[in-house]
């Protein structure tokens, strides 16, 4: 018999088998200051294009003051145990109300974080005679949710609605077979890429099957569609999404998501909901802080104008450069170059040191190998100034990765 702490010591994952090279820096990393375009990080100011701010309203003086007042009325703690028990206020009644009007649901339901809310909806959405379907890129918050399934589970090709039919074909087969519905799983917006989803094609497919569709739209709402209620006002469908969710971690520059949908829906899932059930309910302060939020996202369409501005320069300048953004229609704005982790890590670490440009880097396993993925997330706190030495930063690392430069710099610090 072994320790199981043997197989932890020698078997770091396949993140953690880098965290000598990469932990303070490619992980971890500490960006200091307050959230803006440009914080600290390593002692020297960077243009930070690696935070999901994207209306900017993560230091907005109003945000902060509500914020503030909150904190300062009700503590941190208000209310205590589960919204079921004892953690239920009238201000967590208020915020689900303006939720669900907002994206035009009858009702909304408040989950204190995105991932463990989505994965507690799909464990109580279906039942072992129930199917589920969804996209193979997934958020890890839906494959963890459809983990715990005890049913069948078909995957389709990202965004692929051939690949999509032949599943929802298979699935409405077992369904039959056991009495059950299917439940179809979808992101508004895949936020590694920037592709939305395909929900128009998805819902047309319900004149033909029988499913429910769950679409997890973290990084649609509050940035797309006309009023900012994300990727189904976008394409015109969000009366077809049967269960919509969003967090509050990325517009709304908070902590919670919600759920929406028809009442009995949303009443099934607040009795249901084991994440919410057994958990503590989201902070008065967080409440009253996402209210603010919520209120400025309505009344402000100026700050999503700003953010789309934004993101057209970049988007546009990158691509007049001749860089490769793959197939994104949202803000979320990736940049892929070819090149070896060793190579990217040179290529970063020069993007930081003497660019002064901070974003993210995405390698092998979440991409195929030999491709290095730059993600950029533009918000409205940008200024074209950011958006001009980007690109010229992106340039000049471009030309340097395709002459070998980081390649030899890389081998060099391995010997
Ligand atoms: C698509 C998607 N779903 C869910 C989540 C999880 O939300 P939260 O941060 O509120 O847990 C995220 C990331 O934050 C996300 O990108």
């Amino acid at each position: 018999m072994k320790d199981l702490f043997e197989r932890i010591i020698k078997d770091k994952g396949p993140l953690g088998k880098w965290a000598k090279q990469a932990e303070g820096y490619y992980v971890f990393p500490k960006l200091e200051g307050p959230i803006s375009n440009r914080m600290k990080f390593n002692g020297k100011e960077v243009v930070t294009w690696s935070i999901n701010d994207y209306l900017g309203l993560a230091n907005h003086p109003e945000v902060r003051k509500a914020d503030a007042e909150a904190a300062a009325e009700y503590g941190m703690a208000y209310p205590m145990g589960a919204r079921m028990m004892s953690g239920h206020t009238e201000y967590h009644e208020q915020l689900e109300r303006e939720c669900a009007e907002f994206v035009n649901k009858e009702s909304a339901y408040l989950v204190n974080f995105g991932y463990q809310g989505m994965v507690s909806a799909i464990d109580a959405l279906v039942t072992k005679n129930d199917v589920i379907v969804y996209d193979m890129d997934s958020h890890a918050c839906i494959i963890d949710g459809v983990r715990l399934h005890h049913g069948k589970r078909f995957t389709y090709r990202h965004n692929d609605m051939e690949s999509f039919e032949i599943n929802l074909k298979r699935a409405t087969k077992i369904a039959k077979e056991n009495n059950g519905g299917i439940l179809v799983i979808s992101e508004g917006v895949f936020g590694m890429r920037g592709e939305q989803g395909k929900l128009k094609e998805i819902v047309a497919f319900k004149e033909q099957y029988n499913f429910r569709l769950l679409v997890d739209d973290a990084h649609g709402f509050g940035t797309l569609g006309k009023t900012g209620a994300g990727a189904g006002e976008e394409q015109g469908v969000q009366d077809d999404i049967d269960v919509y969710f969003a967090t509050f971690a990325k517009s709304m520059a908070g902590i919670g998501a919600f759920f929406a949908g028809d009442f009995d829906v949303i009443k099934f899932l607040q009795y249901n909901m084991r994440s919410q059930m057994f958990a503590k309910s989201l902070p008065m302060a967080m409440v009253k802080g996402a209210l603010k939020r919520l209120d400025m996202i309505r009344t402000m369409p100026e700050l999503r104008e700003k953010l789309w501005d934004n993101t057209n320069a970049l988007q546009n300048g990158l691509k007049e450069k001749g860089f490769n953004l793959g197939a994104t229609n949202t803000c979320v704005t990736p940049v892929f170059l070819e090149g070896d982790i060793p190579e990217a890590m040179a290529m970063v670490n020069d993007l930081r040191e003497n660019h002064k440009i901070f974003c993210s880097i995405v390698v092998y396993p979440v991409i195929p190998k030999g491709m290095i993925l730059l993600r950029l997330i533009p918000t409205a706190a940008h200024n074209l100034d950011d958006v001009k030495e980007t690109i010229i930063a992106f340039s000049s690392i471009r030309e340097k990765l395709e002459k070998g430069i980081y390649k030899r710099i890389a081998a060099s610090l391995m010997k």
